[in-house]
């Protein structure tokens, strides 16, 4: 293991063990909730966005998860806040295995995804632009 990897290993443990923004906003521009239908692991979110200039002001996260889907979720709302909702919509899978720092196998891409896809299916169904009660990353 090299020491970089090491290093990203204590991150994910210490955003595990410790998740920043934990809990829940008290007035979210929205809010919804997805699942990896792995494991029946669930994570919500809650979002607040300045709407004059889409500027993400707050995220919050809680629910279930392993280690790599708390942390993607903890490191995710870090990232995020203060970061325009474009920032958001345009990330994909690559970007959170970055923001990770590991390798992760094809099993638990499922797991690294998850709170992004619920935050950007949370827009698309606060915009109207999806209609789903639950994400899953299956879809
Ligand atoms: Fe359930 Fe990773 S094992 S989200």
């Amino acid at each position: 293991m090299s020491l970089g990897s090491d290093i990203y290993r204590q991150q994910i443990l210490d955003h595990y063990k410790n998740p920043r923004n934990y809990g829940e906003l008290e007035d979210p521009t929205y809010s919804h909730i997805g699942e990896n239908p792995m494991c029946g692991d669930e994570i919500q979110v809650d979002v607040q966005i300045d709407e004059t200039n889409g500027t993400i002001e707050n995220i919050a996260f809680q629910g279930d998860g392993c280690a790599i889907s708390l942390a993607a979720a903890s490191l995710l709302s870090e990232e995020l806040q203060g970061e325009n909702i474009e920032t958001l919509q345009e990330m994909d899978r690559d970007d959170i295995i970055d923001l990770l720092g590991v390798e992760i196998s094809p099993m638990r891409v499922k797991c690294a995804v998850l709170a992004e896809k619920v935050l950007q299916d949370g827009y698309d169904i606060y915009l109207g632009e999806k209609n789903q009660t639950k994400t899953t990353t299956e879809d």
